[in-house]
């Protein structure tokens, strides 16, 4: 029986091993199948070029069938033991029946059964092109098999309360089926933030790896045998490091110069990845602490995703032919204005960010997005290093966030 144990392999390796052939089936299919996508009508026109080529759009559908069927073949390895016959005897030495942990293989399927639907929905939205007030919803529906399963399992929903707060509402506070609320609402803002950072080569997965790296790195933080989070993290790396390897795989192609876009699927797929590991292992707080970036874009867009300020279907920056860079893209808002529109725009003004220009009968006003704002601090950017500059302040913000998980927490919690 030794001999088996031995045999049996590390799951995490055989992870890192099913990410590496993972992202290189996902790079040579992406580079295959452009072809049939645009025959089929999955193409988009590259708002940010001189003649505006089409190229094949959606291709994070290929990415998620190959991070899916990876993960399909990944199901047995964390169970090993318990065919292997490790797990019954450990356990028959306490003089307790081998009981198969089923709540964990509950766990990792009804994981891939959420991220499965995200990608249907999200592939979905590619094609009929879902009105915004319903998409926003989708994520919701689709986290119901990870939240039946929190339930069963863990079923925990108080929050212990930071200190500074205490004198108010006392140590812990039970949210009861609030917490439910929480999760959902969790899945619809990591799936729809990233999608609105988007629109220029690149940017939608680069944050993706900047926030997947920075969830491996937590996770690995916590691997020493001692810790009782080791099984959470592992979960976690299970689900991360294979996202990571198919993000890669995908990137090759979407790096500007692109020659496909990755489509809603691929930020709805990407965002689900992060919700599952951060409900399932017990770490939301963590994972929306690596979406710093993404929650400013979000109250940042806020008045022109509830109609306070026009929004145009595309947000993302204008491209100038003649300097063949990206200029911050603006919208026009007829006079007069209504009164909670003029306070936003007097508020980022004071807060500087926002640039007018006043008209006759209108005022012309940026659109409300990170990376708008980036090119009004910066000056036009060409596409390339704006995508970086972008990258570069999502890597500032994990920094941050290590900084604040694992330094000042203390202020907060006793830990
Ligand atoms: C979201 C944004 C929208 C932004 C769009 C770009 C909000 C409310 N919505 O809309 O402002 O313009 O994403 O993705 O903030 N495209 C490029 N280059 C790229 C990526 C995309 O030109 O590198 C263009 C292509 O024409 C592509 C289209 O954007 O076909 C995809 O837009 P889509 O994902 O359908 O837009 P939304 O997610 O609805
Ligand atoms: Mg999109």
């Amino acid at each position: 029986l030794t001999i088996i144990y031995n045999t049996a392999p590390d799951p995490l390796s055989v992870s890192i091993g099913f990410s590496i052939i993972g992202g290189l089936i996902t790079w040579k299919l992406v580079s295959e199948l452009g072809e049939s996508f645009i025959n089929v009508n999955l193409k988009g026109r590259d708002l940010a070029k001189v003649n505006e080529p089409t190229i094949p759009e959606s291709m994070g559908v290929v990415c998620a069938t190959v991070y899916l069927m990876c993960m399909f073949f990944f199901i047995p390895f964390p169970f090993m033991e318990w065919f292997t016959g490790k797990g019954i005897i450990s356990r028959s030495e306490e003089f307790h029946a081998p009981t198969f942990p089923h709540h964990k293989l509950g766990e990792f399927l009804s994981a891939m059964l959420s991220l499965q639907s995200m990608t249907f929905l999200g592939f979905a939205d590619d094609i009929f092109d879902i009105r915004w007030r319903h998409k926003l919803f989708l994520p919701a529906i689709a986290s119901i098999p990870i939240l039946m399963v929190y339930y069963v399992n863990f079923g925990i929903t108080h929050i212990v309360i930071p200190i500074p707060l205490r004198f108010m509402f006392g140590r812990i506070i039970d949210l009861g089926f609030l917490y439910y609320i929480y999760m959902a609402m969790m899945a619809m803002f990591c799936t729809n933030s990233i999608n609105i950072l988007a629109g220029i080569n690149g940017v939608e997965i680069g944050q993706s790896l900047v926030i997947a790296c920075s969830i491996a790195i937590n996770d690995f933080l916590f691997l020493n045998d001692a810790d009782p989070a080791v099984e959470a993290h592992l979960f976690s790396l299970y689900f991360i490091l294979p996202f990571i390897g198919v993000s890669i795989g995908l990137i090759i192609h979407n790096w500007y110069p692109s020659s496909v876009f990755v489509g809603d699927t691929y930020c709805y797929f990407a965002g689900m990845t992060f919700a599952v590991v951060g409900i399932l292992s017990h770490f939301s707080k963590t994972v929306l602490l690596f979406f710093i970036p993404q929650i400013f874009n979000f109250i940042y867009s806020c008045p022109q995703l509830f109609r306070l300020i026009d929004c145009p279907r595309h947000r993302l920056p204008r491209f100038n032919p003649s300097t063949n860079k990206l200029e911050y893209s603006k919208v026009k808002v007829q006079k007069p204005l209504k009164k909670p529109a003029l306070y936003v725009i007097r508020i980022f003004e004071i807060l500087g960010l926002v640039k007018t220009k006043d008209e006759n009968n209108s005022i012309e006003v940026n659109n409300f997005t990170l990376m708008n704002l980036l090119l009004l601090k910066f000056g036009p950017l060409h596409e390339r290093k704006l995508a970086i500059l972008v990258i570069i302040v999502q890597i500032l913000a994990s920094c941050l966030s290590f900084i604040i998980r694992y330094r000042l927490v203390h202020f907060f919690y006793e830990i």
